[in-house]
């Protein structure tokens, strides 16, 4: 029986292929809903985004929602500087078919959970946690129709990327951060501790690349792309492929290594904002509230990914 779950991103090329990761498992996900939010880039592009991917991967059928296009509270950054002004650089944007619902993301999220049965429905926010942390402000009760949560974002070891002491998706809303992390169901977080070690490098792209389907190109030609940056940053070979870490952790998580642990989000300090403060080593009385990934199996994960994005040519 495939996981029911909902998909909350802002595409962004990490986005994307986690789309076109958990689009290649029907047998595992089914796909209740694709939630954009305000993130790498606006949403009006963020949601054009995510239909472009349902377009690419002929499941127009997917039903996409545009969400909250500003933070909770904060004022709204975004990372034009990674992602290029499309959010998508590395594919040629066009007008996708497939359609934008009528209805606001924060809404189809609060009625699926209110039907749903009780903890049926997994979460997967891959990008500011805007659009959860507004529905469950609003309408706490959803929460029991939510199976888990299975996030990006945070980390530890690995410092900041947006700021010295805060990874973007966080800062970019802790305080939907902080509701979410703090909502009392299962939540494992991807933070950069393990999607710094998933590198798209040369070979691996490469790899994708040969594939040759249409997803498999768009896939390689993304990573060409969003690469750029990391590379010089970290002086890495190959950018991180953050957010399909959390579609991976749900098909395959035996890749991930997890500890039950305390994670707290600092919404005050303008120094820290947005800092994931995780208490790994149990120093002190907090309730464990996430599992946190410390450890992955890079080339079983994209042994992974390379089979699945294999199974779009299988289609054509
Ligand atoms: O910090 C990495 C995260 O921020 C990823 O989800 C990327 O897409 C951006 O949203
Ligand atoms: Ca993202």
């Amino acid at each position: 029986m495939p996981r029911k779950v909902i998909i909350d991103c802002d595409p962004g090329q990490d986005d994307a292929v986690a789309l076109f990761l958990a689009m290649a498992s029907p047998d595992e996900l089914e796909i209740l809903g694709i939630t954009a939010v305000a993130g790498n880039v606006p949403l009006e592009l963020t949601q054009r985004n995510a239909r472009m991917m349902c377009d690419i991967a002929g499941r127009k059928s997917l039903p996409v929602f545009a969400g909250c296009e500003r933070p909770m509270r904060r004022e709204p950054i975004t990372a034009e500087y990674i992602h290029g002004n499309t959010g998508i650089d590395g594919v040629d944007a066009f007008e996708p078919d497939t359609p934008l619902q009528g209805r606001h993301a924060v809404d189809f999220i609060v009625e699926t959970l209110l039907a749903a049965e009780k903890g049926t429905v997994t979460l997967i926010p891959t990008g500011p946690m805007t659009n959860l942390g507004t529905a469950i402000e609003r309408e706490p009760g959803i929460l029991d129709g939510v199976e888990q949560i299975v996030s990006m974002g945070g980390a530890m070891r690995e410092g900041g990327n947006r700021s010295p002491s805060a990874e973007f998706n966080v800062l970019a809303d802790p305080h939907a951060a902080d509701i979410v992390f703090n909502c009392g169901r299962p939540i494992t977080a991807m933070g950069l501790d393990v999607t710094h070690r998933v590198l798209s490098t040369r070979e691996r792209v490469a790899r994708i690349r040969e594939l040759g389907n249409e997803v498999a190109d768009a896939t390689a030609g993304m990573l060409g792309f969003f690469h750029r940056h990391d590379t010089k940053k970290y002086g890495s070979e190959g950018a991180p492929l953050h957010d399909p870490c959390t579609v991976a952790r749900l098909l395959r998580p035996d890749l991930f290594g997890t500890k039950a642990c305390n994670l707290s989000v600092e919404t005050q300090s303008e120094l820290t904002l947005g800092h994931t403060a995780v208490d790994f080593w149990h120093v002190t009385d907090r309730p464990h509230n996430v599992h946190w990934a410390y450890e992955v199996d890079a080339d079983g994960f994209y042994e992974l990914l390379v089979e699945r994005l294999a199974r779009f040519g299988e289609r054509e």
